[in-house]
């Protein structure tokens, strides 16, 4: 078997800020294999976004400490980067997508100013060519229309729209990694589908991994191969998906699935 594309040892994540430094990811090791859509479930608080953004070192060192053995992206170890080659990594290797993409977005920019910055930034391509590239990258997410969402500001756009344009950023460098935190609670339910239908297909085309976070045990089972179950800053359960409908090892995790009704059953 190919080596994982992500093998995250021991990571644990503390708040500097409280009074009694309290760890709100505790010790937890996991790998992302190759082409692999990997979920992480779990309630509200459990843990799932601080594990994401300890992953990408996005935590304010002077608010929270985040401790590893390793971050292994494709065998370098994230965790003994200093903050520059952290950038050079962001966007480019691995990228996250957000709950609400307007607060990822910047509403003085249009889409296609976000989107070609990104071409022109990392990928070196001219005015033109970023405009073009921009242009492909919009309709590979799934808009007909691309003209017209490059000219779009932000608050233009309805929330499947901005989630998508956040998707065609998010994967305009072909990452080997990308974690989506919630990529589609804030969106109806026929969106959400699309969305998610759009991430999964590209992840395929890209070859990029995908850590999918979300509440919803629904997503699991059928966007996922296989899904790491959060408690309390722990992962109590990692399986692939099949098995974790048919034979949940953790209380937790069968009263987690309980929620969808008829799945996993009979
Ligand atoms: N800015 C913050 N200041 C203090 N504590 C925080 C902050 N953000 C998160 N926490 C604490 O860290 C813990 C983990 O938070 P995290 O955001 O990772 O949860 P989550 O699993 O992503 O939840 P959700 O499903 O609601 O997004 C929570 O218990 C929360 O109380
Ligand atoms: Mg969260």
């Amino acid at each position: 078997m190919n080596p994982p594309v992500l093998s995250i040892r021991n990571l644990s994540v503390s708040n500097r800020r409280t009074k009694q430094p309290s760890a709100v990811v505790q010790q937890i090791s996991f790998n992302l294999n190759p082409g692999e859509v990997l979920a992480v479930v779990g309630e509200s608080g459990c843990g799932k976004t601080k594990t994401a953004e300890a992953i990408m070192g996005l935590l304010p060192r002077d608010g929270w400490s985040v401790q590893a053995d390793a971050i292994e992206l494709d065998g370098s170890d994230l965790a003994k980067l200093p903050e520059s080659g952290l950038r050079r990594v962001r966007g480019r290797k691995i990228s996250m997508i957000f709950q609400e993409p307007l607060t990822a977005l910047d509403p003085v920019f249009t889409a296609g100013n976000q989107l070609a910055s990104i071409f022109r930034r990392h990928r070196g391509k001219t005015r033109s060519e970023a405009y073009q590239c921009s242009m492909e990258m919009l309709s590979k997410v799934g808009f007909a229309d691309t003209r017209n969402v490059l000219k779009s500001y932000p608050h233009q756009l309805s929330g499947g729209m901005r989630q998508r344009v956040m998707i065609a950023m998010a994967m305009a460098c072909r990452p080997r990694v990308l974690i989506a935190d919630e990529p589609t609670t804030a969106l109806d339910v026929t969106t959400q589908a699309q969305v998610l239908d759009q991430l999964t297909r590209l992840g395929q085309e890209y070859g990029t991994s995908i850590l999918l976070i979300t509440h919803d045990p629904g997503v699991v089972a059928q966007y996922c191969d296989r899904a790491l179950v959060m408690l309390e800053g722990r992962i109590v359960e990692d399986a692939n998906v099949r098995d974790l409908f048919a034979r949940p090892q953790h209380d937790y995790t069968r009263r987690l699935l309980a929620s969808v009704a008829g799945v996993g059953s009979g």
